[in-house]
Parts: C-alpha cells; structure tokens; sequence
C-alpha cells in the first residue's frame, strides 16, 4: 500500500483537492523535494504535460510522484481554452481568464463543455496515466466563492449550482481529478501496489 506521495504541482488549490480526495495517503507538496519547482509545459495534449511534470519532479525523490494537468475544454470554442487554461488571457489571473472565455462565447448558443484532468503517477520503474472528466455548462455570470480556476463559471450536469457555489467536499466527490484519481487507485489495487 502506498502511504506517501509527492505532488508535482504549485497549485495550493490542486494540492488540496488531491490531500482531500486521497485522505488515506500522506501527500507532500513538491516543495518538500526541491525549493523551487518549474518545469516547461511544452506537451501537446493534458497526458503529455502530465508526464512533463511527473518525469522532471521524479529526478528529485525517490518517493512516488503524483501530477496532474487539467482544464476546461469548451466545445464550441474547439476545446479551447485546453492545455492553455491557466495562461489563456496571458496574466495567469483567474478572473481574466474567465472574462476573456465569456466573451469569447457571448454570441455562442451551444455552452456545453467539460474538465478534464490527466493524471500521471510514476511509482518505481511503472507509470500509470488516467483521464477523468465531468461534463457540464458554462453560465454567463459567475456565481460562487470556492474553488479557482473556472469554477465560478460551471455547473456540472444534473446540477443547477457552480462548483464554486459547492462545498469543496462536494465538488470532490464528482470532479475531473477525482475520477483520473479513482482510475489510478484501481490500478493500483489491481497490481497488488
Ligand atoms: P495546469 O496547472 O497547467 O494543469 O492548469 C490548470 C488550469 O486549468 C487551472 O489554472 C484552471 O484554470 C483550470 N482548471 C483545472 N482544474 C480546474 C478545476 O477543478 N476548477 C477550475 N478550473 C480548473
């Protein structure tokens, strides 16, 4: 059983999305095996990114070493923003991004889009990548305080609240990363890790 993994992320939003979803393992942030974690996102797809950022923390501990590259993907829009959502508006600032995506839609009748998260644990010489998703709408206006990124803007399908307007216990039983997360426990499981 694994007990201890190191996230490869700066996110303090993700980290406490993961910490909350695997409640049974010690998560340490990838602070706690290098001072400064950067890596280039250059990948073409989430899986590629996913693996930029597990291979490059791995090179620092021996610990196993969690990822995760997600995003919103708006179909109308060709999945924008995608790989590109936390630079999309080019500030890094939450709110722009939100406002460039509304604009962008403003004359768009189909809002329909989704989260996915690709997540990539290396442990040992194996490494396990799972996709999750959660489908939903994009609204005009945002509604809500929690979360980040693009909660504020949506509502996850069989909802009538944004993930912003959820408890974070809420949002974390049915999110993008907790479902690539339950995919990769199972693996684990099924290979006796
Ligand atoms: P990454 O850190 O390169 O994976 O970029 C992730 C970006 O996607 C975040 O900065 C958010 O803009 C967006 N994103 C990913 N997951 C979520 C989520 O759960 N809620 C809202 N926005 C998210």
């Amino acid at each position: 059983m694994v007990s201890k993994i190191v996230f490869a992320s700066n996110n303090e939003h993700k980290l406490k999305e993961v910490r909350e979803i695997l409640k049974d393992i010690e998560i340490l942030p990838a602070k706690s095996v290098i001072d400064k974690f950067e890596v280039e996102e250059n990948g073409k797809s989430f899986c590629e990114n996913s693996l930029i950022k597990a291979k490059a923390l791995s090179k620092f501990t021996d610990l196993p070493v969690l990822a995760d590259d997600s995003g919103l993907e708006v179909f109308s829009l060709n999945k924008e923003p995608g790989i590109y959502s936390s630079r999309y508006a080019g500030t890094g600032r939450d709110e722009d991004n939100i406002k460039k995506l509304l604009e962008n839609l403003k004359n768009k009748t189909d809002k329909k889009a989704r989260f996915t998260c690709c997540m990539t644990l290396i442990i040992g010489d194996k490494i396990i990548q799972k996709e999750g998703y959660v489908y939903g709408v994009i609204i005009d206006k945002p509604k809500g305080k929690n979360g980040f990124g693009y909660d504020p803007i949506f509502i996850p399908d069989g909802f009538d609240i944004t993930f912003a307007e959820m408890k974070p216990d809420e949002k974390n039983k049915l999110s993008h990363r907790k479902r690539a997360l339950e995919l990769i426990k199972k693996e684990l499981e099924n290979a006796n890790i």
